[in-house]
């Protein structure tokens, strides 16, 4: 059924190839020197889900020919319902988690790979201890204890590596999976479910002719733009098809990619109705031509395929845009309408209520702190001057429990260089810990071309962790922060800039 073209390796663009092959990593055994079990709870007395996360080297046959060296998540269930871990067949993607709000989760993650390693979970409002900070990092053959009851709303979530230096690497190798979050509201809505409810997990890599990942970040180009891939794979599968039948998915787009963004469209022009962004459903649905998808972002949409007739095959496609390395059009996975009866199906129009936090509030936030995104000092890309420090926070980056805040990410654009162009580059800002409203987007005069090309596709409404800051641009976004106190992390979430350093620690002080 998947078809592959023997054909992949004629681009090789501006990557500047020398060629590290993770194939080259030792073979380990499962040597566990010592338990570093280190207590975080947060919940009385025993979870109601236990799993442990094994993260280690393995293989995948991705293409005809010799299998694909990866690194990969290996879950088990050790306590609480069985399929609250689904594993996505013949993918290098770790184990889905389906978990209700409420849950109390205990995650054992067992390193066993050459290097140090820690999870974050991503959109997760968590304690700090439990949020895969990179000083957490645990070594080979240890294990960091996770205990956290998941406070979060129904969504799409995901995990993935953060050790300081070496998360664009980790994840590239095939570290990464999705943790969907259900509550009662959203049971309560008419929405696609089991077989109806896919996910589209996008990444780009590059293969060589042994069918192996190579990761190449040395050379300006590759330092300005990130780690970016010729071969689009979702669910870690080339040329991805899905057969549906005549009626409505919910299918949960997520950009697992280190630095490539997407502006996603149906080859047919067809309308794409969203419901969901990084934080859960929306309000309500909106539409959109096309959707801008940028690194760690999530857009849920919502589809009746009942629409087309059966036999047809649909597209959904990247187009072409401003975005690095998106001047083609190019296929992300392919759609066939099977012959079933056609069911009625409608799309709720109201889907949650969001509280409390709501950009009204905005007018007596207690603080405006602006962060400025641009190249540092041996050409790094840095945040208001500054690059990541295991543990330094400036006092600019300390905010009080419970404050409602406004920050403004300031992308200071290619005018500011004198060499312009490769110096202005889009950056996906992430935040730890919480979810976030987007206020406003301002761009500067001069920036309006790249801007435009993307500006179509965003998704503002609903709640964010990862926002999409342009070149020439100001965006502004509200947040609070609740219930824990700590260290989290701000930082791009090109995972390229930030192994480079474009990351920072904001401390969360509790009065
Ligand atoms: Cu998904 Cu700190 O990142
Ligand atoms: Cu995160
Ligand atoms: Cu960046």
């Amino acid at each position: 059924m998947k078809k592959y073209v023997m054909n992949r390796r004629q681009f090789m663009r501006y990557l500047g190839y020398g060629g590290i092959f993770l194939a080259s990593q030792p073979l380990l055994s499962a040597c566990r020197s010592f338990i570093n079990e280190q207590p975080t709870a947060v919940f009385e007395g025993e979870p109601d889900l236990e799993i442990r996360l094994t993260a280690k080297p393995g293989e995948r046959q991705i293409f005809p020919g010799p299998a694909t060296e990866v690194w990969r998540y290996q879950g088990e269930v050790l306590k609480g319902p069985s399929d609250s871990l689904v594993s996505i067949p013949d993918s290098y993607l770790g184990p889905i988690f389906r978990v209700k709000t409420g849950t109390r989760l205990r995650v054992h993650f067992e390193n066993e790979l050459p290097e140090k390693s820690i999870i974050h979970w991503h959109g997760l409002h968590v304690p700090d201890h439990a949020d895969g900070h990179p000083r957490l990092a645990v070594e080979h053959g240890e294990t960091y204890v996770y205990n956290f009851r998941v406070m979060d709303r129904a969504g799409t979530y995901w995990y993935h590596p953060h050790p300081h230096g070496r998360t664009g690497p980790q994840v590239y190798s095939g570290l990464a999976g999705l943790f969907l979050v259900h509550d009662d509201g959203e049971a309560s809505l008419d929405l696609p479910v089991g077989d109806k409810d896919l996910p589209i997990v996008i990444q780009d890599r590059v293969f060589n002719s042994e069918n192996q990942m190579v990761y190449n970040t040395f050379g300006m180009m590759s330092q300005m733009l990130g780690m970016l891939g010729d071969e689009i794979l979702v669910n870690g599968v080339p040329d991805y098809e899905i057969d549906v039948e005549r009626s409505a998915y919910r299918l949960r787009l997520m950009n697992g990619s280190n630095s490539r963004i997407y502006k996603l469209a149906w080859e047919d022009g067809t309308p794409i109705h969203v419901i969901g962004t990084d934080g859960g459903l929306l309000e309500k649905p909106v539409l959109r031509d096309a959707i801008t998808l940028a690194p760690a972002q999530r857009i849920e949409i919502w589809v009746d395929f009942g629409n087309w007739q059966p036999g047809t095959t649909l597209r959904m496609i990247n187009l072409p845009s401003s975005a690095p390395d998106s001047g083609r059009e190019m296929p992300i996975f392919t759609v066939t309408v099977q012959d079933t009866e056609q069911k009625p199906v409608t799309l709720p129009e109201t889907l949650t209520r969001h509280e409390p936090l709501d950009p009204s509030q905005a007018d007596n936030v207690n603080k405006l702190r602006s962060f400025t995104l641009q190249m540092g000092r041996g050409m790094r890309w840095a945040i208001n001057g500054r690059q990541f420090d295991m543990t330094d926070v400036a006092s600019d980056e300390k905010v009080q429990l419970g404050d409602i805040e406004v920050w403004e990410f300031y992308n200071q654009g290619g005018t500011a260089m004198p060499t312009g162009g490769g110096m202005s580059q889009p950056h996906p800002m992430h935040v730890h810990g919480l979810q976030f409203k987007i206020l406003e987007r301002q761009i500067d005069p001069g920036e309006e071309r790249a801007y435009q090309s993307l500006q179509e596709g965003f998704v503002d409404e609903g709640w964010h962790d990862t926002v999409l800051v342009m070149p020439g641009e100001r965006v502004r976004i509200l947040m609070q922060f609740k219930d824990f106190s700590g260290l989290y992390l701000y930082h791009c979430h090109n995972l390229e800039h930030e192994d480079m350093g474009m990351m920072r620690n904001y401390q969360v002080k509790n009065p």
